[in-house]
């Protein structure tokens, strides 16, 4: 049985925009889903660390908006020069943070250790993790996809409690689709949104999976997202690219069932 509240879409606006255009972005984003009233629907616009504070006020009217990071340290506080804790996050109004998203899973060596630290440090501030995972090209080549996802969330996202997991949504994002325009096809988005649900299950039970929100990301756009949104266990989308300009983001967010 699907369950409605799972829905979710985020806009993962990575290392783009300066503070005036980012406004003018979520100006847009705003007056066009104020358009859309009775649209029930929780979006999570996610900007660079510095734009949190302004976008988190401009969007406060609009409770289906919350806005988030894209990392945070696995430090409480301290002398961590250039890092950003998830508590500073809070203290600006933010509510999503993104944790291993594979640009820097890539990029940075996150660890899995740090990753679940900066889950837990989430959750202690009541914000909502999102959590990704997903295989390089290799790995599908080679038909070790499940294999690798299934590392990533038991090695890191399965060490928290229930009552700290059933707050966290999962995105997985395979790295062959991100910003290659190379989307999964409906099949293999929901065969492995229905392995990643079923770890869930085995995990923490039926009851936490059939509630857990399993986002799909990669070149995810306005023409394929009501294809995707409509596979059963694909509750919504993190959109990079395409959330980036209001009107495809806007017709992602429409394409919700
Ligand atoms: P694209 O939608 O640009 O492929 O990026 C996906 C992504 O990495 C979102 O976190």
């Amino acid at each position: 049985m699907r369950n409605l509240d799972r829905k979710l879409v985020a806009g993962n606006w990575k290392m783009n925009l300066l503070r005036q255009d980012a406004q003018w972005l979520m100006a847009e984003i705003i007056g066009m889903l104020a358009d859309e009233e009775s649209r029930d629907v929780r979006v999570a616009i996610i900007p660079s660390f510095v734009h949190i504070g302004a976008l988190a006020q401009q969007a406060s009217a609009d409770k289906r908006f919350g806005i988030g990071a894209q990392n945070c340290s696995d430090k409480i506080s301290g002398a961590y020069t250039g890092e950003v804790s998830a508590s500073m996050i809070n203290s600006v109004g933010g509510k999503y943070i993104i944790i291993g998203h594979s640009e820097r899973r890539a990029y940075f060596n996150e660890s899995n250790e740090q990753l679940l630290n900066k889950t837990k440090l989430t959750l202690s501030e009541k914000l909502t993790p999102i959590f990704c995972c997903g295989e390089l090209l290799a790995d599908r080549n080679s038909e070790n996809y499940f294999e690798i996802v299934k590392q990533q969330l038991t090695n890191s996202l399965f060490e928290l409690s229930v009552d700290d997991f059933k707050n966290t949504v999962i995105a997985y994002e395979p790295v062959w689709a991100i910003g290659t325009g190379l989307t999964a096809s409906p099949d293999q988005a929901q065969e492995m949104h229905a392995f990643i649900r079923k770890l869930v299950a085995d995990k923490y039970g039926a009851d936490i999976a059939d509630q857990t929100t399993i986002l799909y990301g990669g070149s995810c756009n306005e023409k394929n997202a009501k294809e995707l949104f409509s596979l059963p266990d694909v509750d919504g989308g993190l959109i990079g690219g395409a959330a980036l300009k209001s009107r495809s983001f806007i017709e992602i967010i429409k394409a919700l069932p």
